[in-house]
């Protein structure tokens, strides 16, 4: 495993500051802030709206999946100023590709392909890259992608993608670290795909594969989540033949093109469900704008456990606390529909001042507490036993300098910042910056005291 400042992988997970150069972008590109802490004085209840943004998970894909046309893709609401994108933009840009971007809109076209290389230099920042390797091979029949690297959140291999692509009769060399994958001759063929594990990222790279290959395809035992459905909208959207969407058995008929469209990028659950948590934590009434509370079942029902109240209304959705002190709740991280990873830090943080206790347990990935440690040094009560965690709820948390190594560990502590004692500092905002568009805009925009330091 590689250490925490060489880390590759996107998501949710670290990677240096220094790592992404941006220089090959337009000029429009949204520009690192210079800043690179948040500091928070806690205690204010939360009043007003927040805006919710396309979803980066998605929107990531769906760059991707530009790949499969040399006509004009037109995305809205795609979460444009997250380095994420602007890492996806960047390998694009380098595969051939002409990309706009102006506000939440961007346009893609890949008609004009220069080479099948997506190099380490870009893959390392991010593993949503190595979703161009089912495009690339399947259009083009060949593609070579650099192996992402290894995480702080775990080992995270992409054996199912390889191995699923083998199965669609590709010949895959691994070579000086690169991923080496040829199609066979007259292209890619349909094939009957089953998991071993569910994978967003392998049902996604398939997926988008099959849409081209020749013949049938079923993805047994596929990712159900919104993401992946939307990313299969789109390219019904494209022309290609999909059923099956949001099951576990996808089935695609392969066309042999895929022409360009216009698509709006999901709501971000994950904004959604986080900054659900602020307001449950912070006290207050906040509404947030273009949130689909649909996406995020399995969270509402611990939330409102908890004593979090949430309603949707038209587009948006409204959130109040229940109760003067949230109560202790257990969750377990699953596939979808399930509590989801990636708010599991977030949920943590609520449980740090609950009444009595909650068991937070991680299914999906090995190492994901580093935000233990950290809430620890603002007060809180968590002790780790395997991949469970007890957090035993504290009248109080103080504010401390602290430290993330993740996305989602980092806005944890945003979270907990709101409502500790005095003033929290969290360092290396650049992973907040991955994922999270305006957070110190959208939090000081409904009265938290915040700002970057
Ligand atoms: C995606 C999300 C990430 C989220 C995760 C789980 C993006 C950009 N990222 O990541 O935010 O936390 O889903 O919801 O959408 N695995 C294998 N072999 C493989 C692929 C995966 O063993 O070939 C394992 C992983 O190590 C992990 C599990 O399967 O333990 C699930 O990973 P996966 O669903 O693939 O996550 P990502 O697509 O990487």
């Amino acid at each position: 495993m590689q250490t925490e400042a060489e880390n590759t992988w996107d998501n949710e997970e670290s990677r240096s500051p220094n790592s992404n150069s941006g220089n090959t972008l337009e000029n429009t590109e949204p520009q690192a802030s210079s800043l690179t802490k948040i500091k928070i004085i806690g205690g204010n209840p939360l009043y007003g709206t927040i805006p919710i943004s396309g979803a980066k998970n998605c929107a990531l894909k769906l760059m991707c999946a530009t790949l499969l046309t040399g006509e004009d893709m037109y995305f809205e609401n795609s979460p444009n100023s997250l380095r994420d994108m602007r890492s996806q933009r960047e390998l694009l840009e380098y595969l051939g590709c002409k990309v706009e971007h102006e506000g939440s809109a961007l346009t893609i076209n890949a008609g004009d392909i220069q080479t099948y290389t997506a190099p380490y230099d870009i893959v390392r920042k991010m593993r949503g890259s190595i979703l161009v390797l089912g495009p690339l091979l399947s259009r083009f029949g060949e593609a070579k992608v650099s192996l992402p690297g290894g995480c702080a959140i775990g080992t995270r291999p992409v054996d199912m993608h390889i191995n699923g692509l083998e199965e669609m009769g590709a010949t895959v060399i691994l070579d000086e670290g690169y991923i080496n994958a040829k199609a066979p001759a007259g292209g890619l063929q349909g094939a009957k795909i089953l998991f071993p594990k569910v994978s967003v990222g392998a049902t996604e790279n398939l997926l988008m594969a099959a849409t081209l290959a020749n013949g049938t395809t079923v993805l047994a035992n596929a990712a159900k989540e919104p993401e992946i459905v939307d990313l299969g909208e789109c390219l019904i959207k494209m022309g290609a033949k999909i059923s099956g969407l949001g099951t576990d058995t996808i089935r695609i008929e392969g066309v042999k093109s895929l022409n360009g469209t216009h698509h709006s990028v999901i709501p971000d659950r994950i904004e959604t469900g986080t900054y659900i948590i602020a307001a449950g934590m912070a006290g207050g009434t906040i509404q947030l704008q273009n949130a689909r509370i649909d996406t995020l079942s399995a969270v509402l029902g611990h939330l409102s456990q908890a004593g979090i109240e949430v309603t949707q209304s038209g587009n948006d959705i409204v959130v109040s606390r229940e109760i003067e002190r949230l109560n202790g709740v257990d969750i377990m991280t699953e596939p979808y529909p399930g509590f989801p990873t990636d708010m599991q830090a977030q949920f943590m943080a609520l449980l740090t001042r609950a009444e009595g206790a909650g068991m937070v347990t991680e299914t999906i990935f090995e190492n994901r507490f580093m935000h233990v440690p950290e809430l620890n040094r603002m007060g809180a009560d968590i002790t780790v036993q395997g991949n469970s965690a007890i957090v035993r709820g504290v009248e109080q948390l103080k504010g401390a300098e602290v430290m993330a190594t993740d996305l989602r560990a980092s806005v944890a502590l945003v979270l907990a910042g709101l409502v500790a004692e005095g003033e929290t500092t969290v360092n290396r905002i650049y992973h907040l910056e991955r994922g999270y568009e305006d957070i110190v805009g959208k939090l000081g925009g409904v009265g938290a005291n915040i700002y970057k330091a």
